[in-house]
């Protein structure tokens, strides 16, 4: 590969690690984590093995869904520091040779943008038409444009008293969207956009992309008979959302960002959209043209944790996402249930999940404290925070315990844990965080696990390290080993030159048989490996020589 297409496709061969900035280190003693506490622990994400960095919205925002509503997209909110220090930690990201993106919120804004209340002060205002404004039906018209749910689950549309008319939003009511459909609003989110290029930002995180435009006849959604939404379509209360998402125009939109990015070099942009792979994979390439570099497939967080739910999972990956696309493997974010409850807080599961994920080839995201096995704290909806959770409050708790979604966000949103003193380290011991620490902190915090030969951490640091110093491992080509797969086992080779790596997999908990493979065992996830069977979740890479690959391929068993 030219040395010039290596630097643009960093991102292909790069781990990343989401830090939800309010929950990961509290530098100046209020309660909430900033910039600094970012800037502080840049050695630690090095050391894990990262190579670039997320960082959730720190600009300024009324916080009702922290940071999510914007109300001024080119300033640092004081409550995580100013724009000198953000320039500070991206010369600290840089000097440790890693990069850094951003969250972009372009779908919609805070109520309380200066945009939006000068768009709802008046019907001919010059800003009048920079959000989706609408009449409503029946004679006073106050009813609503037609039956559009948001994502969220609220009615998608919002009566304004000013302007007699209802505003959309795609997600929560002071969240209005943006108008795209008028060229000024896309222009002025495109300099926006090179605002933060123009700093040396190495990408963006777009939220909701698949919200950006709706479909301009309103049509009204079809029913469906789901009630909760799910990682393959978007459906809520009943209602699937086929009109005001996921709508074509959205993917050109994808297109046009793409171009605005590449008047910079080695820039790099994911979308979060949920959806069928075939579809949503018209964000990366339409008609013809490149559009996103890469989207979350979240369909990985909500796939059992069984051999033969992950090998479909990479069989529709790779069909969907072969090269030069590449797939994500993400399994946790600020809006979903942690892996670590997903799977049943069992050590040994997770250690394996981890051999997994980052071996299968594609883009690996950890969220903040996956490292650790931080798992999902328990918050009653009554103290919750989030704008969702509060919504949520009439849902009997008891459901809430059941439910493998995220009904609550503030549950997986807790202060990193750095120590075993009181408030894991996060902020000072006299203060209170925003949200209260896990109770599990005093073993499970970075302190403790680096000091555990066999912590969870260390084995993150091995995975990653193997990975980094291991081209076919991040950048191979993959192939699933049928011949090696069945209900309990899964393996897979990365092959890249002359290299060949197998990884055999046991996700069940029985002792697994398996024909002897000559090669070196370069990772375990267990300390004694026998050379005829795999414990119970056992996981290895065993590095082979290229004579004796073909033989795997064909007759392993012999
Ligand atoms: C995305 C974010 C979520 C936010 C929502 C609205 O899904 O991940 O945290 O609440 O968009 O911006």
């Amino acid at each position: 590969m030219a040395l010039e297409n290596q630097q643009a496709d960093w991102w292909k061969s790069t781990v990343f690690y989401h830090i939800y900035i309010r929950s990961f280190y509290d530098s100046n003693g209020d309660g909430i984590g900033d910039l600094q506490g970012i800037i502080d622990h840049l050695d630690y994400v090095k050391d894990l093995g990262a190579g670039a960095i997320w960082v959730s919205p720190f600009v300024e925002s009324p916080q009702k869904d922290f940071g999510y509503d914007i109300s001024n997209y080119t300033t640092v909110s004081p409550l995580f520091g100013d724009m000198d220090l953000f320039d500070c930690l991206l010369q600290e990201v840089h000097r440790r040779d890693m990069k850094l993106i951003l969250d972009l919120v372009l779908n919609h804004t805070s109520d309380q943008h200066p945009w939006f209340l000068e768009s709802a002060s008046s019907r001919d205002n010059p800003k009048a038409d920079w959000y989706v404004w609408k009449d409503g039906k029946g004679r006073k018209g106050k009813k609503y444009p037609n039956n559009w749910r948001a994502m969220s689950g609220n009615r998608a549309w919002n009566y304004h008293p000013q302007r007699e008319q209802f505003y959309y939003s795609g997600f929560l009511p002071f969240q209005p969207d943006l108008n795209y459909n008028n060229p000024e609003v896309k222009e002025a989110i495109f300099d926006m956009v090179r605002f933060w290029l123009e700093k040396g930002v190495d990408g963006f995180r777009l939220d909701i992309i698949s919200a950006i435009y709706e479909d301009p006849n309103l049509t009204n959604n079809p029913c469906t008979w789901k009630l909760f939404p799910s990682d393959h379509s978007l459906t809520i209360l009943f209602q699937n959302l086929k009109h005001n998402f996921l709508q074509e125009k959205s993917f050109g939109f994808a297109t046009e960002l793409r171009q605005v990015v590449d008047e910079y070099s080695d820039r790099f942009i994911i979308g979060e959209t949920h959806g069928d792979e075939q579809e949503i994979k018209k964000f990366c390439q339409y008609q013809g043209q490149d559009g996103l570099h890469a989207i979350f497939l979240f369909k990985a967080i909500s796939t059992p944790f069984k051999a033969k739910s992950y090998y479909q999972l990479i069989k529709v990956f790779e069909e969907h996402f072969a090269e030069p696309l590449m797939p994500t493997y993400v399994f946790g974010n600020h809006d979903r249930v942690r892996i670590m409850k997903r799977l049943g807080n069992q050590k040994d599961k997770s250690r394996l999940h981890t051999l997994f994920q980052f071996t299968v080839r594609g883009v690996p995201f950890i969220y903040y404290g996956e490292e650790i096995g931080m798992t999902q704290a328990r918050i009653p909806l009554k103290q919750a925070q989030d704008p969702i959770g509060i919504r949520n409050q009439f849902i009997p708790q008891f459901i809430v315990n059941l439910s493998m979604e995220s009904l609550n966000r503030d549950e997986c949103r807790t202060p990193m844990q750095w120590n075993s003193k009181s408030n894991a380290g996060f902020c000072p011991e006299d203060v209170k965080p925003w949200l209260p620490v896990s109770l599990d902190y005093p073993t499970v915090n970075v302190a403790y696990e680096s000091s555990q030969k066999q912590s969870l951490l260390n084995f993150y640091k091995q995975c990653l390290t193997l990975r980094n110093e291991t081209p076919a491992l991040h950048s191979g080509s993959l192939t699933l080993i049928d011949a090696l797969c069945n209900k309990h086992l899964l393996s897979y080779s990365r092959e890249r030159e002359s290299d060949y790596f197998l990884i055999i997999l046991n996700l069940s908990n029985n002792v697994e048989k398996i024909p002897s493979i000559s090669g070196d065992i370069t990772l375990c996830t267990h300390d004694y490996p026998s050379e005829k069977a795999l414990d119970p979740w056992e996981g290895r890479v065993i590095k082979i020589n290229k004579n004796t690959s073909f033989l795997l391929k064909n007759n392993p068993f012999q």
